[in-house]
């Protein structure tokens, strides 16, 4: 089977897997909860549950708390991009193929759809570690460290904020600054993805060092593709507009060094996570076959269309 059908088939999989962790559409709150749940249901990747779950496989892990898991970082990484579309941010109408959730709610519903999902993924894995047994309670206590953390002021929200501040200055900003940029806005949830897949999976501190690494790596050049993507990408391919950082003159790795050095970087970014990859070379079938997935993967994302 190809990497694109794989890839395909596992995202549906993980679509069923999240389901069942949305809210019901019923009662006063019902327009809220049906918000929320539009712009989960409305498609997308579903990258970092897939990372999430195979950082798990590769490692060895066997928990029985991995959908949560999943559920809640999809519907944190759904919370960021509903409010990355508001009007005061990066104002765009369309996502994953439909229109944007404050297109079709409003703004105020789409504000609170995006604080609904956040505190809805905690909520979920606080009632996981509460049912966890003795043995389980350390990991699921993690993943909910590394998630608060890594979605958090200096993790996701923190690189946001630098980003919004950094419109409309050009080139004029640093390449430290938008390093830091793209490690937080994106590469921080990528990473978070990766290492909750080894803290269900118990890994020890050299591994989960090791998963760090490739997520910093990966999630930088996530950006810089996404970025790419932006420029010359094909909008009904994309789900998304094209031309919205440049709308916005945001401070872009493409502005800093223009889009052969940046698909240069990319390329360069994702041979250096293989490496580290290779490093954690597991012994069992199993790990091995995932081992081969997320080679595969990391390399179709310098080349995916959307
Ligand atoms: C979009 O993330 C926002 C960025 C971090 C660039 P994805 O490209 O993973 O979006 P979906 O989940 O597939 O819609
Ligand atoms: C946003 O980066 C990253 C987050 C949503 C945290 P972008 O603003 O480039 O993402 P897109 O292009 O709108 O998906
Ligand atoms: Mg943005
Ligand atoms: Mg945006
Ligand atoms: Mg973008």
């Amino acid at each position: 089977m190809e990497i694109q059908e794989i890839i395909a088939q596992r995202a549906q999989e993980i679509e069923g897997q999240i389901e069942p962790f949305l809210p019901k559409e019923t009662g006063y709150a019902g327009k809220l909860y049906e918000a929320m749940n539009y712009s989960v249901r409305a498609g997308g990747k579903r990258l970092r549950p897939m990372l999430l779950a195979s950082c798990h496989r590769l490692l060895g892990g066997n928990s029985s708390h991995l959908s949560v898991a999943m559920a809640a970082i999809e519907m944190i990484h759904t919370y960021s991009l509903v409010h990355d579309d508001l009007p005061a941010m990066d104002n765009d109408m369309l996502r994953r193929g439909k229109p944007t959730t404050h297109a079709v709610y409003g703004e105020a519903m789409a504000i609170l759809a995006g604080d609904g999902l956040l505190n809805h993924a905690f909520t979920l894995l606080g009632r996981e570690l509460i049912s966890c047994d003795d043995e389980q309670m350390r990991s699921m206590a993690k993943v909910i460290a590394i998630l608060s953390d890594k979605a958090g002021i200096d993790g996701m929200i923190g690189g946001q904020s630098v980003d919004v501040e950094s419109e409309k200055t050009g080139s004029v900003i640093t390449k430290e600054k938008l390093d830091y940029i793209y490690r937080k806005k994106t590469g921080a949830l990528l990473t978070a993805a990766m290492l909750c897949g080894g803290a269900l999976a118990q890994a020890d501190d050299e591994k989960m060092k090791t998963l760090s690494d490739i997520g910093e790596k990966i999630g930088l050049a996530f950006q810089i593709i996404d970025d790419i993507l932006d420029v010359e990408g094909d909008q009904k391919l994309l789900g998304k507009p094209i031309g919205s950082d440049e709308k916005n003159e945001k401070a872009t790795y493409i502005t800093y060094e223009g889009i052969e050095k940046a698909k240069e970087d990319a390329d360069r970014l994702t041979r250096e996570a293989l490496d580290c990859l290779d490093t954690l070379c597991p012994d069992e079938a199993d790990a091995q076959q995932e081992a081969a997935f997320l080679r595969e993967l990391f390399l179709y994302l310098t080349k995916r269309d959307h």
